[in-house]
């Protein structure tokens, strides 16, 4: 039994890297082959609290490219997070 639950956990952290990408890794796939530096994106954001950053951090992406449209949501997570004053 002991041995069952360890095949099982083992194998569930070996699927997580590939599965799951973290918000600096959907930066580099969404954003970053045109915005090698992210720091004149981050200048860009109007610093406000979160939720005025969110909004218009959406509203831009929404009318600006992006390259990995799946990511989208991971991408506004990780600017948020890096525009916090
Ligand atoms: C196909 C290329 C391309 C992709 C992909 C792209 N951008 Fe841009 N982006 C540009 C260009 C070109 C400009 C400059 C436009 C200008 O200055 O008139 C720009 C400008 C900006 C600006 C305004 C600040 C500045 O540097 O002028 C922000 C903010 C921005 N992009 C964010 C993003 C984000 C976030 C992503 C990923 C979701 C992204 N961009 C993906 C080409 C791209």
């Amino acid at each position: 039994m002991r041995v069952w639950f360890a095949v099982v956990g083992l194998s569930l952290l070996a699927l997580r890297p590939s599965a799951a990408q973290t918000p600096s890794e959907a930066y580099q796939k969404g954003c970053a082959n045109c915005h090698r530096s992210e720091s004149a994106v981050l200048r860009r954001i109007p610093g406000r609290d979160d939720a005025g950053r969110r909004a218009w951090i959406e509203a831009f992406m929404a009318q600006h490219p992006c390259e990995r449209d799946d990511l989208k949501e991971l991408i506004v997570e990780y600017l948020l997070e890096r525009s916090r004053p």
